[in-house]
């Protein structure tokens, strides 16, 4: 591992870290929404959002019922987004893409973040699934 990866490697814990005592020190709310989710629904699948994070966000990285903090507020949300293009571009630890602003301006992306507000991942009782109900009771049985 070069120095310059682990430099890299620290400043992502560091930058995570900050991001979780600023959020976590303060109250837990969610911040004002200025972009317009119908708009962001189409950026959303234009720029590719939902290829890891799911229709409606539920995908193989979670973006409903948002827990680290990201999603609070837009500019934390803008923020993270330029984070390893513009902020930082030798972030080369993550999976996700760069989205500098001259690919993805800030209008969309609060378009976009205006989107995922609307996610809530709220799955049926399993209760209420008489198929898997049956399934898991038949498993049981065994
Ligand atoms: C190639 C897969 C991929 C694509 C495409 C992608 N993401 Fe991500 N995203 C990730 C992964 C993986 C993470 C987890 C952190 C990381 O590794 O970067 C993440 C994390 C996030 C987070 C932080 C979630 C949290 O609360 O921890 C947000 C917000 C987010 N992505 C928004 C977006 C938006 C908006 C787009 C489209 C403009 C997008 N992502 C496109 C893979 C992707």
């Amino acid at each position: 591992m070069t120095s310059m990866k682990i430099y890299a490697d620290k400043l992502l814990m560091t930058v995570s870290g900050l991001l979780f005592l600023m959020t976590a020190s303060a109250q837990v709310e969610f911040g004002p929404i200025s972009g317009d989710a119908e708009l962001g629904k189409t950026s959303y699948y234009d720029y590719g959002c939902y290829g890891c994070h799911g229709f409606g966000g539920i995908g193989r990285k979670n973006l409903a019922n948002d827990v680290s903090g990201i999603m609070f507020r837009e500019d934390i949300f803008l923020t993270y987004l330029r984070g390893r293009s513009e902020l930082n571009p030798l972030f080369p630890t993550q999976s996700m893409p760069n989205y500098p602003a001259d690919s993805l301006s800030d209008a969309d992306a609060l378009d976009i973040y205006a989107y995922i507000r609307t996610f809530k991942d709220d799955p049926p009782d399993v209760e209420d699934i008489p198929a898997l109900k049956a399934i898991l009771d038949g498993a049981k049985a065994q």
